[in-house]
């Protein structure tokens, strides 16, 4: 049985920054410190959503999130901006390593699934306009279960619909809590740290394999 690989969306593939070319027009300068807090917040809410089990699409954390850092920057943006800023987040950039790192896994003959709390139809959009689509065997979303990550359900659920077992499948991410929450559940897990500045969070469980970008993946992961 070949070594599946679960590569988290948001933030390890798709650069969720990718935005602040856009919000630049509305808050200038500070559209890094407002990008940064859009992002915490989106996750913020999935996980209280998740622990409230008042599930909403992701996209709604996505745009709950955009009305909090507006309240908090205190910047009034129209409707229609929002929109727009909404419309960027569908269609972000892939970060410069990952068509390296995906080709070189897939030369490698790993499984690859892309495997995120977006929906299905978020993130097909986010892969075919960073043209890398052709990578995956599929689009694992949390939106069937109606429940985020890191809720062991997630992981398990994504075993179960890519039919592999924990001890063989690897989650691929940037985020140290879905990293934490796979191997949680029982996979395997790469932390993909792009920058010496990303802190892992310091608890007991710590990633399988961290590496700083997704170029030599393929290489440090054992079939
Ligand atoms: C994703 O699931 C965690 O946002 C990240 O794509």
């Amino acid at each position: 049985m070949s070594t599946t690989l679960a590569f988290d969306v948001y933030g390890t593939l798709i650069n969720t920054h990718g935005v602040t070319v856009a919000l630049k027009d509305y808050v200038g300068e500070r559209a890094d410190d407002f990008s940064r807090l859009w992002r915490e917040k989106q996750l913020e809410y999935s996980f209280r959503r998740g622990l409230m089990q008042n599930y909403q699409q992701f996209s709604v954390c996505t745009r709950q999130a955009l009305d909090y850092a507006c309240l908090f920057y205190k910047v009034s943006l129209t409707e229609e901006h929002k929109q727009r800023l909404m419309q960027e987040y569908r269609v972000l950039p892939a970060f410069q390593d990952v068509k390296d790192g995906l080709t070189r896994a897939q030369e490698a003959g790993f499984r690859m699934f892309a495997f995120s709390n977006g929906s299905t139809d978020a993130v097909e959009m986010l892969l075919q306009t960073a043209a890398i689509r052709h990578y995956f065997e599929g689009v694992v979303s949390v939106d069937s279960l109606k429940t985020f990550k890191p809720s062991p359900a997630v992981y398990c659920h994504f075993l179960r619909s890519t039919g592999s077992l924990g001890a063989e499948a690897w989650m691929i991410s940037s985020n140290p809590f879905d990293v934490i929450g796979a191997v949680s559940a029982g996979m395997r897990a790469a932390w993909i740290q792009r920058s010496p500045e990303m802190i892992f969070d310091p608890w007991e469980i710590q990633p399988t394999l961290t590496l700083e970008s997704l170029t030599h993946l393929a290489e440090q992961i054992k079939q």
